[in-house]
């Protein structure tokens, strides 16, 4: 099943992705993280799934993305995985998997390609984490980096606000992200930094940039499944459009199927057998 907006139901690879920031086509990126909605997400026509350690938040209810480890994230990836046909699905690394050092790092990174059939990772972090991104490069593991606010981080920074609006991180995060590329990622995620930076760092790298809370000019956008589908009511930060109210809309069914369970609505004698 292809996309009503997907002109090709080729799978999505990291070649392809290249091509589309070659030639202005806007890439489109969703978190996923089980099989029912990665075929919704992927039959829709998203062309990269991420399989977010934001897991952890939306899956497990934690308050941060450290407690996830790498046995669920590979629940989740391979999940996914049975249920795409299209998209480039690309999985988080999950905090403490690639920071000890770049052999544990590759070790890890082996690991969640073979036992979750997964296309690629995804990695937080600059400079610090090159040895380990260029191990599992060599290893033939594409690698997705992940700058401006990383989630992994969130002890270091104490908040969530909008990263690199002093001069010295918005420089810091520009040769990041050149390093990033000249390592050999195949694309750049760029969580809430000012849209006038995103733009420069996308203007200066050959590799695409998916944006988050980063503005319109990116290559792609991503957004957390449940946040555009407004599954949960607390979080409305400025970056974030919703594309539906699914809390009401599931509220108001499952209130409607207790009713018709209490007063013996359902089920009615064309629903029995
Ligand atoms: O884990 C996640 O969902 C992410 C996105 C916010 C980019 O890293």
């Amino acid at each position: 099943m292809a996309g009503y907006l997907v002109d090709d139901a080729r799978k999505v690879t990291t070649h392809r992705l290249f091509e589309m920031k070659q030639s202005g086509k806007k890439i489109a990126m969703l978190t996923s993280y089980d099989y029912s909605m990665a075929q919704i997400v992927d039959g829709a026509g998203v062309d990269v799934i991420l399989v977010g350690d934001s897991a952890s938040n939306t899956m497990a209810g934690n308050v941060t993305t450290l407690p996830i480890t790498i046995d669920q994230m590979i629940y989740h990836a391979r999940s996914v995985v049975r249920g795409v046909k299209r998209a480039l699905v690309v999985c988080d690394m999950p905090f403490g998997t690639y920071q000890v050092d770049a052999q544990d790092a590759v070790r890890n990174a082996v690991r969640i390609m073979q036992e979750s059939g997964c296309d690629a990772l995804k990695l937080e972090g600059g400079v610090e984490i090159i040895p380990a991104i260029k191990g599992i490069l060599d290893a033939g593991i594409p690698v997705m980096g992940h700058l401006g606010l990383t989630p992994q981080s969130i002890n270091k920074f104490g908040t969530y606000t909008v990263r690199a609006k002093d001069e010295a991180e918005a420089n810091k995060l520009k040769s990041d992200a050149l390093a990033l590329a000249d390592v050999g990622c195949f694309a750049i995620v760029l969580e809430k930094i000012p849209a006038k930076l995103a733009q420069e760092v996308t203007d200066s790298v050959n590799i695409p940039i998916i944006g988050i809370g980063a503005g319109g000019a990116c290559d792609g956008q991503v957004l957390v499944i449940h946040d555009m589908l407004g599954m949960n009511k607390g979080f409305s930060p400025k970056f974030l459009r919703r594309y539906a109210n699914l809390y009401d809309i599931m509220t108001d069914s499952i209130g409607q199927y207790v009713t018709d369970v209490k007063n013996k609505d359902f089920p009615n004698s064309e629903e029995q057998y």
